[in-house]
């Protein structure tokens, strides 16, 4: 059967899965622009093997999302700015619709992907599960409700995330001391009123800032946990992204960080993974495997997935920080001498 990808061509994944399918002696992939898909429905048919990668990255993409999502036309985003989350959100399930509807074999189902790119409702899907999730709080509407659930919960340190975000784009970690001064670490850049994804991560501690910061935020969707203590090495606190591929938790990146958030392109730098499971211990390694292991069972039908797993303080416990159906770009990560593209290559038995 023949591969074909649904992505944006110039996506670093797409050209990774490409030689890793050339590696494998296998004909190159048809890839299917997002951009078609979304303009024009071409989608690949029946008899294909289809990887669905991510629509991200791409400007005309997202307009095209927040497009087909609202049913209106959408005005291209200012670069970085933080917009349109529940429609591109939107417009996500309408492109994934007629990717289906081309009657291709799906490696990843639209069903999965849209449950990952759904915070809250992945959050309930895992926590149904009983894996490990740091508590919910909420609903949260706004930031005087964002302040009444937290007072509520008698919690004072929480994460607040768009529903529909990714790569830290709009998280916030925000902690309200005992006179209730408010401090929120975050790569968000107020400017005028509006927001922006900015890769220096920055402090606000100015109420206002940052209550203009959540109400910006809130109309599209927040999803609200308490802040987990994350387990640190040195001055670092520390996560995981595992990619779980065919149920096999085989693929690990350590991201080490000074700030709140670990993702690895605001400048925070890969660590050791034998040095985290040497400090978690067997036991506690083999449970958070275990748990990314349960999590991928909850999407039994999709090939990958990439998970974010963080250890608590003092390496007693864990819990997963999200799911990500897009989460397997870990250039250089081998396992068994093959990187997560040849895994996946080798999990879906082409033939
Ligand atoms: N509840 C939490 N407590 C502590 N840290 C968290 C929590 N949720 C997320 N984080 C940190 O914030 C970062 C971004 O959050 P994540 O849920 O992965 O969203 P995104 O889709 O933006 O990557 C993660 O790298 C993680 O380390
Ligand atoms: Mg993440």
């Amino acid at each position: 059967m023949r591969l074909a990808v649904v992505g944006n061509p110039a996506n670093r994944r797409v050209a990774l899965f490409t030689a890793a399918v050339s590696r494998a002696g296998l004909p190159a992939p048809e890839v299917f622009p997002w951009r078609e898909v979304l303009r024009s429905g071409r989608v690949p048919g029946a008899g294909t093997r289809v990887r669905i990668d991510s629509p991200g990255e791409d400007s005309e993409v997202d307009r095209l999302l927040r497009e087909a999502g609202s049913g209106r036309p959408a005005v291209a985003a200012e670069h970085g700015e933080i917009v349109g989350g529940a429609a591109a959100f939107a417009g996500l399930r309408v492109g994934l619709a007629r990717v289906a509807a081309g009657g291709g074999d799906l490696l990843n189902q639209p069903a999965d992907i849209l449950t990952m790119t759904d915070k809250p409702r992945c959050h309930a899907v895992l926590s149904a599960a009983g894996i490990p999730v740091p508590a919910a709080l909420g609903p949260v509407g706004d930031y005087a409700s964002l302040r009444a659930v937290m007072a509520a919960a008698g919690c004072s340190r929480v994460f607040v995330k768009p529903a529909y975000g990714s790569s830290a784009s709009g998280v916030l970690a925000l902690a309200v001391d005992r006179r209730g001064r408010i401090a929120a670490v975050t790569s968000v850049e107020l400017s005028e009123g509006r927001i922006f994804n900015n890769l220096r991560v920055r402090r606000y501690d100015d109420e206002s800032s940052v209550a203009a910061i959540v109400d910006r935020l809130a109309p599209d969707g927040l999803h609200v946990e308490r802040w987990f203590p994350k387990a640190s090495l040195g001055d670092r606190v520390l996560d995981l992204r595992v990619v779980v591929i065919g149920g096999e938790p085989g693929h690990v990146v350590v991201r080490t960080s000074r700030s709140p958030m670990t993702n690895l392109h605001l400048g925070n730098a890969r660590g050791e993974v034998a040095a985290v499971r040497a400090a978690a211990g067997e036991r506690e390694w083999a449970a958070a495997m275990e748990s990314c292991a349960r999590v991928a069972k909850c999407f039994g039908r999709t090939l990958q997935v990439g998970v974010d797993l963080m250890f608590r303080a003092g390496w007693r416990g864990h819990a997963v920080a999200e799911v990500n159906a897009f989460g397997d770009l870990l250039p250089g990560v081998l396992a068994g001498g093959r990187d997560t593209y040849d895994a996946q290559v080798s999990a879906c038995a082409i033939g």
